[in-house]
């Protein structure tokens, strides 16, 4: 059991977690990730330490509610109660290097897998240049990102009912401004794997180097289970042990979103039940 230290609503649909888990806090590193399980019975998840404190023994977790587990999480667990497991840390550390200008950009929820990372890039001698694109409401984190980034620009769009399609319009356009005026050596993004592609299909135009943090559907985060294959140069690779960040130029995106969009009948029937049920209704 891992006590829940503090819960704190960051926005109206993003939560941070701090979570004493001490053998993970001993050992992360930026990159890494952990699978956690909430309730008993409950599916796995896999989240990303994004701030700890290895002495005291704890990990900020921030976990935006998309579906039931994250929307049980964010009704179900308060501060001074528990998660029944953390698996972890897990997955392969990001690369080191120094001496580079890098276009760090997070997609909504996906900048704060981007904190410890581009943290460390810039501590190790490296140019960051941050790049948030989000619905407004959803901006997070932007006095940390401007306390250490080299620039932090934050492209934050009305939250109309057109929203997820605005989001690859504004990541595109501002993705080809900052390569523009910053002729960065390489491009990292975390976000909804459409967005990445998108991405990259204008990355590519002028050749820079870059690397994704993939999000296939994981289970067991070890290599057992298989849900996270991915096709990387025409291999098959699992992205909780090969990865989860990849050369864009070597993945096979396409496959990545239907495979990611498989169960989405399956999860959407899921999140329906459970709000019925925390309104009184259908069990
Ligand atoms: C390496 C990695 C690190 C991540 N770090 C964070 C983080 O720090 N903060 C955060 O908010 N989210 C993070 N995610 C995404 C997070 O795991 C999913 O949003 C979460 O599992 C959704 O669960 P749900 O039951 O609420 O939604 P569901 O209804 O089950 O799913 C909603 C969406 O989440 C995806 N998803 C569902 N289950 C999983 C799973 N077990 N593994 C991966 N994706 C899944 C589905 O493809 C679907 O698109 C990370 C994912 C990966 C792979
Ligand atoms: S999550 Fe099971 S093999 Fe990667």
């Amino acid at each position: 059991m891992y006590k829940i230290l503090e819960k704190k609503g960051l926005t109206i649909n993003q939560t941070m977690y701090k979570v004493e888990a001490p053998h993970v806090a001993a050992k992360v590193q930026p990159g890494q990730f952990v699978v956690i399980r909430a309730f008993e019975n409950g599916e796995r998840i896999p989240v990303t330490p994004v701030r700890w404190d290895r002495e005291a023994g704890w990990v900020d977790l921030i976990v935006l509610t998309r579906g039931k587990t994250t929307k049980r999480m964010e009704v179900e667990l308060q501060e001074g109660g528990h998660l029944l497991d953390i698996a972890g840390p897990l997955g392969n550390p990001a690369v080191h290097f120094s001496g580079k200008k890098v276009l760090s950009i997070g997609i909504m929820t996906g900048l704060v897998e981007t904190l410890p990372i581009a943290k460390m890039w810039k501590e190790e001698g490296n140019t960051i240049i941050s790049l948030h694109v989000t619905p407004e409401p959803l901006v997070i984190l932007k006095e940390e990102f401007e306390s250490f980034s080299d620039r932090h620009v934050v492209d934050a769009y009305p939250m109309t009912e057109t929203w997820m399609q605005d989001m690859v319009t504004h990541a595109v356009e501002s993705t080809k401004k900052l390569i523009e005026e910053e002729k960065p050596d390489m491009v990292f993004i975390v976000g909804p794997t459409g967005v990445q592609y998108a991405v990259f299909n204008v990355v590519k135009e002028y050749g820079i180097p870059m690397e994704v943090d993939l999000h296939p559907i994981m289970v067991d985060g070890t290599g057992m289970c298989g849900a996270c294959r991915v096709t990387v140069g025409g291999e098959v690779k699992f992205a909780c042990v090969d990865g989860p960040a990849f050369d864009a130029y070597k993945v096979d995106f396409e496959e990545l979103i239907k495979r990611n969009g498989f169960y989405s009948k399956q999860e959407q029937y899921a999140m329906e039940l459970y709000l019925k049920s925390i309104q009184g209704g259908a069990q």
